[in-house]
């Protein structure tokens, strides 16, 4: 007998609001890091980007159309608190309580995602985002009252958007710090003041009602790059301080005891203050949710242990030659996310939420024909039954599957030429064109999985 997805399998797609809104100086909204340039990034398309602000409704009518039953999308923060640690902007939450609202009458479950990168910029500038405990405490102000207000509609939630990146190298501009040079102190108190926040948020969204709380991981599968000891080795370590260190505080309420030892053997200071254990034990999640795009390997010739394991992989990646790759670079591992799915609901025993996967493609429109993307179908295809054999064959508890940018948004770097949808967004009108893999998810999400 053919093996059926649970019935309630949610389906559908996630998004970041500097991403997908535009609107940056209308209703209110202060502006975040991603409004000028001072995060180095490129700044020019995020002010329109797919211009959600205005023109939501249609694309909540093609995700019905695709027979989505959740979006994850964020609230910006600086949308609702436009200086971050002042006034809440009514306006501003009034147009995410429209949002809910249009999308639970279209059937659609809403995800929350409470930060994505964006961190207000008056925050940015005068206490350098993340490093800062007053900008936790401001963060936790704003999630929780986000909570008060849409907690009894919204049921499923998470805080930081690819947690594990935040004390990565080269990722600093994630939490808010403008400061150039990040010391391994900066990095580790940023983490610990975002674990804190999360932990606070998950522990009053319990007190307050009844939905659901995850933590998040950027999760890029890593194999040794040869059979030699030492890649091992090293990747174990990598794991331990870059995943699992975080999925030990979403499960069990505490650091790793690794990562502990680390800190102290280096005399890091990362402000942990008296009662902060507390607040870790009592903030328990409900599921762990990721990002899984690629695989990459681990090349430990160059590392010694003096390196800092948060940063072996800027050090030391190599791709995957046995793999194909996109035209970034990004491999194609299936099983890389079959593998994911296990490690962490078998290890850490939450069930698993993948909220964003997909394939970015360079891709244009003639005005008259349908694009072909056969390479993301094959793509999702592949990786929905990797996801079903985890479920079925390993007997992983997977709450769902959500595609990222599934309508046509810029990549993270403010380009455009990545795109993920199966909803091509023409750059000048910003004309919303089905792609052939609409009709493809259409299908598979109509039939819960049973039809490709
Ligand atoms: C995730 C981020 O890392 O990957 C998104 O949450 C990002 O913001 C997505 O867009 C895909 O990465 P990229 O660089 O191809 O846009």
């Amino acid at each position: 007998m053919k093996n059926k997805m649970p019935k309630g399998f949610f389906w559908g797609n996630s998004t970041s609001s500097m991403q997908t809104e535009g609107g940056w100086n209308e209703g209110g909204k202060g502006q975040s890091v991603y409004d000028v340039d001072t995060a180095g990034r490129t700044a020019k398309n995020w002010q329109i980007t797919i211009d959600n602000f205005h023109g939501y409704r249609h694309d909540f009518d093609l995700m019905k159309e695709m027979n989505m039953n959740m979006y994850r999308f964020q609230i910006s923060w600086s949308r609702v608190v436009p200086d971050g640690d002042g006034d809440f902007n009514e306006q501003g939450i009034a147009f995410y309580s429209e949002m809910i609202d249009e999308l639970l009458s279209r059937g659609i479950e809403p995800m929350i995602c409470l930060y994505h990168f964006d961190m207000p910029l008056v925050l940015a500038e005068k206490y350098n985002g993340f490093l800062s405990r007053a900008v936790e405490e401001a963060f936790v102000r704003f999630g929780k009252e986000m909570m008060r207000r849409f907690s009894s509609r919204v049921k499923y939630w998470i805080v930081f958007n690819e947690h594990n990146l935040y004390f990565a190298e080269g990722f600093e501009h994630y939490s808010g710090v403008l400061k150039k040079e990040l010391t391994v102190n900066d990095c580790y108190t940023v983490f610990h003041h975002t674990m804190l926040a999360h932990c606070e948020l998950a522990d009053f969204l319990h007190e307050i009602s009844d939905a659901k709380i995850g933590g998040m991981l950027a999760t890029t599968e890593v194999y040794p790059a040869s059979t030699s000891p030492k890649d091992s080795l090293y990747l174990r370590k990598f794991d331990e301080f870059y995943n699992r260190n975080l999925c030990d505080v979403y499960a069990f309420g505490h650091y790793s005891d690794e990562v502990l030892t680390f800190i102290r053997n280096h005399k890091i200071e990362m402000d942990f203050q008296k009662g902060d254990e507390l607040i870790l034990e009592r903030g328990i999640s409900d599921f762990i949710s990721f990002s899984y795009y690629r695989s990459v390997l681990l090349d430990a010739t160059t590392l010694t242990d003096e390196d800092v394991p948060n940063f072996y992989l800027s050090k030391a990646m190599k791709l995957n030659p046995l793999l194909s790759h996109n035209q970034w670079g990004w491999s194609i591992d299936p099983e890389g996310f079959r593998r994911i799915l296990n490690r962490i609901y078998h290890e850490f025993g939450l069930p698993v939420f993948p909220i964003e996967n997909g394939i970015g493609q360079d891709e244009s429109w003639d005005g008259e024909h349908e694009i072909e993307d056969d390479v993301r179908i094959n793509y999702h295809k592949e990786h929905i039954e990797a996801m079903k054999n985890a479920m079925f064959l390993d007997g992983v508890d997977i709450i769902g599957y959500l595609g990222w940018g599934l309508i046509d948004i810029p990549a993270s770097g403010g380009n455009i030429d990545k795109r993920y949808g199966a909803v091509y967004v023409e750059p000048e009108t910003l004309k919303r064109v089905p792609k052939k893999s609409f009709h493809w998810f259409k299908k598979v999400f109509g039939s819960n999985g049973d039809e490709f």
